[in-house]
């Protein structure tokens, strides 16, 4: 994700759900099918739709923009590919290449008719790791058909906005104000928000499929929580191993691969890496960042130092009522 994550709106951000508010001048926001992005994501989006082919053995990563994908790419690339580069290894590419660069978006950067627009998707070998912030009502179709399984790594509403807070005011070189932050926020106005919808649309994927009789049904979606995971990296690194169909043999967990791939993917490492700390690149499209823009605080409830108590049970409040019966808790 990128730049634009707050800003002004289109008019009627209503939407009716089938598409889009008709005004695109450039900069503003269009609730397309539900969901709230800039016009030129949308073409992105429109395109990847039409054109991207799914295969039966990929993987998507998914994530609400701030939930840690940055994390869930360099997990998931050192797990499933950890015979062809050792993680213990003096030149993992993880030493020389940033986490984003390792797992490719499917909307991003933002793709254009002039250029085939899934071209370098399609040169990958098989079985592909992709990655998407995109809802589950915008996916392409065929990621839907064939059942691609999914990972998805959902992250507390106010440690997101937080995130996303100090990330758009870094890239856009903006002094935008939390509490204009957390307005737009708490309207579900955000890239690719609401984010209660994010979640709740996999959430729901992950239910059909896990009360489905179909054992093939029931392992496409893995539902994780960067809480979590911070928690206990151990095993949520084992899990996402098996999910990937690529468990850690006895003598892999004996010799330690599991904690060495916690380590190298851990905030502390990556951060000190010097391909993320420093240099600058435009994974979006003429967006160039900070390649440490990626690497903030890493911690888990850092809103406390952003939000005030009462803005913290708005937001509660707000999220709870939005998920009311789903069983989902962020
Ligand atoms: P903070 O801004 O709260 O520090 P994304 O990768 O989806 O853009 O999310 C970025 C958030 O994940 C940032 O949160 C960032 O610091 C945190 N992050 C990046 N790498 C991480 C890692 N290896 N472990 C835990 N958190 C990480």
């Amino acid at each position: 994700m990128a730049e634009e994550a707050h800003g002004e709106k289109s008019h009627n951000g209503k939407g009716g759900d089938k598409g889009l508010v008709p005004k695109t001048e450039a900069g503003l926001w269009i609730l397309y099918q539900g969901c709230w992005l800039r016009p030129r994501a949308v073409e992105s989006v429109k395109l990847v739709q039409e054109q991207f082919q799914a295969r039966f053995d990929d993987v998507l990563l998914v994530t609400y923009p701030k939930c840690g994908t940055t994390w869930l790419k360099a997990l998931a690339f050192t797990v499933a590919n950890r015979l062809l580069h050792p993680v213990a290894g003096d030149r993992h590419p993880l030493l020389v290449r940033h986490p984003q660069d390792l797992v490719p978006f499917l909307e991003m950067p933002y793709r254009q008719l002039q250029q085939h627009p899934v071209a370098e998707l399609e040169e990958m070998a098989s079985p592909r790791l992709l990655s998407t912030h995109l809802p589950v009502t915008l996916l392409p179709p065929s990621v839907l058909h064939l059942g691609c399984r999914v990972v998805y790594l959902c992250r507390n509403p106010k440690d997101v906005l937080v995130s996303l807070w100090h990330f758009v005011n870094k890239v856009n070189h903006q002094n935008y104000t939390i509490d204009k932050a957390f307005e737009l926020f708490c309207k579900g106005e955000s890239a690719y928000g609401p984010i209660w919808e994010h979640g709740l649309g996999f959430w729901n994927k992950a239910a059909v499929s896990s009360s489905s009789e179909s054992e093939s049904d029931s392992s496409r979606v893995l539902f994780l929580k960067y809480d979590e995971m911070m928690a206990q990296p151990v095993e949520h690194v084992k899990m996402l191993a098996e999910f990937l169909r690529v468990p850690f043999s006895d003598e892999e967990v004996s010799r330690g691969v599991v904690e060495d791939v916690v380590r190298l993917c851990s905030f502390d490492k990556l951060k000190s890496v010097p391909v993320n700390s420093s240099g600058v690149c435009d994974r979006i499209g003429g967006v160039p960042m900070e390649n440490s823009s990626y690497f903030r605080a890493g911690k888990v409830g850092d809103w406390a130092n952003h939000l005030t108590q009462e803005m913290a049970n708005k937001l509660d409040a707000i999220v709870e009522e939005k998920l009311t019966g789903s069983g989902l808790a962020f």
